[in-house]
């Protein structure tokens, strides 16, 4: 198994060390714009696999895509993370052009690679790499609903005094500040939903948490967060190569599911060896689609500045 990657900054070094750590690829290939960057990091990452036991070759390339041939998976995070104050949308005239370039790079070396997008704006960064490769949909997948799943579950614990791990919780929709949709009605403590020792106010406020869970980062961290979109990342690389079929929310390319067409956009999806495999309709209530389709609104109108770029 091999894997790639792309964009060596806080987001892709984390996860290539998440990555490096589960054993997920014999051969991991770290990637940079920036000279000596990923040779850097992928070198100080091997100094670590005696102590940490793993047995992954990590190597890194300054832009030569020759050596990320042959990739099964290749996770992009290039371009740049957003400054306090910044949403992840005003990105897009700098990272559009980025993402373009990498995903044709990668797929001369690499044409049968899965491709996940993390770069942001996530949800058009990842209609760009399907609408520019042409790729089939299954393989390009966007990384974005299930670190929100993620940052939900975290909040739930915290009002709740609970383990996140006792918790199923699901964001879906857009990964803006605006666009997601953290379904607190579907939301379990061990099967039992958490509606049920939560007050309509502490329900108000865990949703509102959870989706300035990347701007509150942004805020105290001066740059976007790293570990948990890295480890976020590497988790899905992991379904992927154990073909554990696990449902994540993920950005996916739609054709009439959830009621909407020719967008990428998170929802739940069953991900194996093939990429995302299957889409799983959970039966949004009224008010629960109305935000649905208002998120694809938001997002397919930042769709239509790639076509002015
Ligand atoms: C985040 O939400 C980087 O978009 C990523 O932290």
């Amino acid at each position: 198994m091999k894997i790639t990657v792309v964009g060596a900054g806080a987001v892709g070094a984390t996860c290539a060390d998440n990555i490096a750590r589960k054993e997920l690829a014999t051969e991991l290939v770290l990637l940079d714009i920036k000279e000596g960057l990923a040779e850097g990091k992928a070198q100080d990452m091997m100094q670590t696999s005696t102590l940490l036991g793993f047995d992954t070759r990590i190597t890194g390339s300054t832009n030569d895509y020759a050596k990320t041939a042959n990739s099964n998976v290749v996770v992009i995070t290039s371009g740049i993370p957003r400054k306090p104050g910044m949403t992840r949308e005003e990105l897009i005239g700098t990272n559009a052009g980025i993402v373009k370039g990498v995903c044709e790079n990668i797929l001369k070396h690499s044409p049968d690679a899965i491709i996940l997008v993390i770069s942001n704006p996530m949800d058009t960064m990842t209609y760009l790499a399907l609408t520019s490769t042409g790729l089939p949909k299954n393989r390009i997948i966007g990384m974005g609903g299930i670190l929100d799943s993620s940052r939900f579950k975290y909040q739930l614990s915290l009002r709740l005094g609970c383990s996140p791990a006792d918790l199923n919780a699901i964001v879906i929709g857009g990964h803006g500040d605006t666009t997601m949709i953290p379904i607190i009605r579907l939301a379990t403590w061990n099967s039992v939903p958490v509606t049920r020792f939560l007050s309509a106010e502490q329900q108000t406020q865990i949703v509102n948490d959870t989706m300035v869970g990347g701007a509150t980062l942004t805020k105290l961290l001066g740059t976007s967060a790293w570990y948990a979109p890295g480890a976020t990342g590497a988790a899905l690389v992991e379904t992927i190569v154990r073909d554990e079929k696990k449902l994540f929310s993920c950005c996916v390319a739609l054709n009439g599911e959830y009621g909407q067409t020719d967008i990428c956009l998170g929802v739940p999806v069953i991900i194996g060896k093939n990429g995302w495999e299957k889409i799983i309709d959970f039966g949004l209530n009224e008010t629960e689609q109305a935000a649905f389709n208002k998120s694809a609104e938001a997002v397919r109108s930042m769709n239509e500045v790639l076509k002015t770029l």
